[in-house]
């Protein structure tokens, strides 16, 4: 998958956007994910999941942490995102399949925010920064 130049302006015109609502947004998106596909709960047998959990919050932070350093490093996301990898390959080993419905749940939640700001043109390319985040933290299987 490669990220043209429009991509890459849509994805930071659309973080310049998020701004200081990426942790809200992380956790949002990943409070979807536990409602929407209960199976990925299965990774987070230590976190208390309900409704409005201070723990879900902390860990959407991280996320969002995780992308916007992505987002700054749009040019090399195999070197931002290598220790992450490691983790999800090598310690979490979570199924490659689970990336897609977090992904999923991230647009939806960047969608609802940014209502008309979020054209097609900037969900295509939200889809494809996802998706190559994905294909980076899942690289290390095998
Ligand atoms: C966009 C994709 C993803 C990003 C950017 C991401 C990012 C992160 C970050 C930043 C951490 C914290 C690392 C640390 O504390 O040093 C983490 C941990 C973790 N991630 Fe992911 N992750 C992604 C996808 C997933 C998916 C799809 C699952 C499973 C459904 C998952 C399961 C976990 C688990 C179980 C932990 C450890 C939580 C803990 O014990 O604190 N991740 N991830």
């Amino acid at each position: 998958m490669v990220l043209y130049d429009t991509d890459k302006s849509n994805i930071k015109a659309a973080w310049q956007k998020v701004g200081t609502h990426a942790g809200e947004y992380g956790g949002e998106a990943l409070e979807r994910m536990f409602d929407c596909f209960p199976t990925t709960k299965t990774y987070f047998p230590h976190f208390d999941l309900k409704p409005g959990s201070a723990q879900v919050k902390a860990h959407g932070s991280k996320v969002a942490e995780a992308l916007t350093k992505a987002v700054d490093h749009l040019d090399d996301l195999p070197g931002a995102l290598n220790v992450l990898s490691d983790l999800h390959a090598h310690k979490l080993r979570v199924d490659p399949v689970n990336f897609k419905l977090l992904s999923h749940c991230l647009l939806v939640t960047l969608a609802s925010h940014l209502s008309a700001d979020f054209t097609p043109a900037m969900h295509a390319s939200l889809d494809k920064f996802f998706a190559t985040v994905s294909t980076v933290l899942t690289s290390k299987y095998r």
